[in-house]
């Protein structure tokens, strides 16, 4: 009888989870949440300090799955901070309103009597704060209150939009530099009618010049030189060298691709689950699918290396 290993398919390989072999992992457990990206992992109490075998692996399966959720954490702000800074250095964000008294932690919350975000850029795929010279790494987010249903995160992996390109628009987009700006974000929500406003921050110490940078729309991982598409409606003003038109048009398409389901995985909240997520290499949104319940995430960001570009990767 015919085995799986004697089947004459020598294409075959190894089966492939993010885009890569799955790694081996001997100090936590990984489930992957879908072939595309994410993964739950258990096994950690992040309320105390991480063994340097356990903290590898923890960072493989971050590299590897860009979504990485871990259940039940019931950390205090302070302990919320020392988990994230094995990831780098926290940062302030300009516009996203603080939690508490904590400068450096931010929140989102939208109360049981409020009725669904209506702001459009932010129910599409995004990266968090690409106008930024050096855009975040990732997002160390924890919910305090979610609701029984809907109002999960979904998350679209980058590296597979690119991968699946072809030749001739990689070759396009290789070369691509995009303007990101988010200097106009408090006037145009002033624009908006109250109902509709973001919650945006009271007041920042950003200078005009940190409101808006270019970077390149496709980025390189800074270690393993993995190419992703960086680019989303969130702060776009346009490809340098192109007209708007043509702007809107090429990252409409690529923001297309970025909908598809095989590139998604998606998260459900549950109190005390925390999610770290690669603002770098993924997009995400919240789903606003509930309605008279409480969601309230509140999160750390560390601050990334400024975006590689293809020309800027050797080898
Ligand atoms: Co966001």
């Amino acid at each position: 009888m015919a085995t799986a290993a004697s089947t004459p398919h020598p294409e075959v390989g190894t089966p492939i989870v993010a885009g890569l072999p799955m790694p081996e992992f001997r100090r936590i457990g990984v489930e992957p949440i879908s072939g595309a990206c994410g993964c739950e992992i258990s096994g950690v109490d992040l309320r105390e300090p991480l063994d340097p075998e356990t903290l590898a692996e923890i960072m493989l399966a971050f590299q590897q799955f860009l979504v990485i959720v871990f259940r039940d954490q019931d950390l205090t702000p302070e302990q919320h901070k020392a988990f994230s800074r094995y990831f780098g250095e926290l940062t302030e964000l300009p516009q996203a309103p603080t939690y508490g008294g904590h400068s450096d932690m931010q929140e989102v919350r939208r109360e049981a009597w409020e009725p669904v975000n209506v702001v459009p850029s932010f129910e599409h795929f995004h990266t968090d704060s690409p106008f930024l010279p050096q855009p975040p790494k990732c997002i160390v987010m924890r919910a305090i209150d979610c609701p029984q249903w809907g109002g999960d995160t979904a998350f679209s992996n980058a590296y597979l939009v690119y991968e699946h390109l072809s030749p001739g628009l990689k070759a396009v987009v290789d070369d691509l530099q995009i303007i990101y700006s988010g200097r106009d974000i408090w006037a145009k929500n002033e624009a908006l009618a109250p109902e509709k406003r973001l919650r945006l921050r009271e007041g920042h110490s950003f200078t005009e010049e940190q409101l808006q940078s270019i970077h390149p729309a496709v980025r390189v991982h800074p270690e393993t030189g993995r190419r992703a598409i960086f680019a989303n409606t969130a702060y776009f003003k346009g490809f340098v060298g192109w007209t708007e038109a043509e702007s809107r048009a090429l990252l409409d398409y690529l923001q297309s691709l970025a909908q598809q389901l095989h590139y998604h995985c998606r998260v459900k909240w549950r109190q005390n689950t925390l999610i770290v997520w690669d603002n770098r290499f993924t997009l995400h949104r919240g789903v606003h699918d509930f309605k008279h319940e409480r969601r309230h995430l509140i999160r750390t960001t560390v601050i990334g290396e400024k975006p590689l570009g293809v020309a800027d990767w050797h080898d």
